[in-house]
């Protein structure tokens, strides 16, 4: 099948998180593209503002994967805008992730997770999976491989047949 990774990290630490992802899916097969948005402020909160480059376009994925930091214990406006760009989500099956300093979920990653659930579901879009990894921890590389598990075996289970060779 086809993975689309879509990812906003403005430090580097969702995106090191998506490329761990993205390396899975080909290694297991799957056709698979990663995307990291640029938003043209990372502190505008206007969405009306707001741009971000790329902009998404639809590529005809069987499962998408989207991912972004948290930002003052909300999801950013840049993943947002782009979120809100993907009417193509409609009837997809999308996997979630969010990195976040602090220790616990409360502090930002379950607010997070809440907004862009909620606006993947204003696309059509099935939320299947969502993580929170915890930066700071010491456990970190611990959460990131738990979530390798659990993201190559949603891979598998809903491959639906062969999967593609990439390239
Ligand atoms: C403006 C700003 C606000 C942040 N707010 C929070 C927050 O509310 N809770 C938290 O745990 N981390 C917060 N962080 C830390 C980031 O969520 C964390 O470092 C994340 O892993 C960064 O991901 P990135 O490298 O992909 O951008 C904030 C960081 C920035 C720059």
């Amino acid at each position: 099948m086809s993975v689309e990774i879509l990812v906003h990290s403005q430090t580097g630490h969702c995106f090191s998180v998506a490329e761990t992802l993205a390396g899975l899916a080909r290694a297991a097969g799957h056709r698979t593209s990663l995307t990291r948005i640029t938003p043209s402020d990372e502190k505008e909160t206007d969405l009306g503002k707001l741009s971000i480059t790329p902009v998404p376009q639809d590529a005809g994925a069987d499962l998408y994967v989207i991912g972004a930091p948290v930002h003052g214990f909300s999801a950013t406006p840049a993943i947002r805008k782009a979120v809100a760009q993907m009417p193509f989500l409609d009837g997809k099956r999308v996997v979630l992730f969010t990195t976040e300093w602090f220790p616990l979920d409360w502090m930002g990653g379950t607010h997070t997770l809440k907004q862009l659930e909620q606006a993947v579901a204003e696309q059509g879009g099935q939320v299947v999976a969502t993580r929170v990894i915890h930066w700071e921890r010491k456990d970190r590389g611990e959460q990131i491989e738990a979530f390798s598990r659990d993201f190559s075996q949603l891979l598998q289970g809903d491959a639906g047949g062969e999967p593609e060779v990439a390239g």
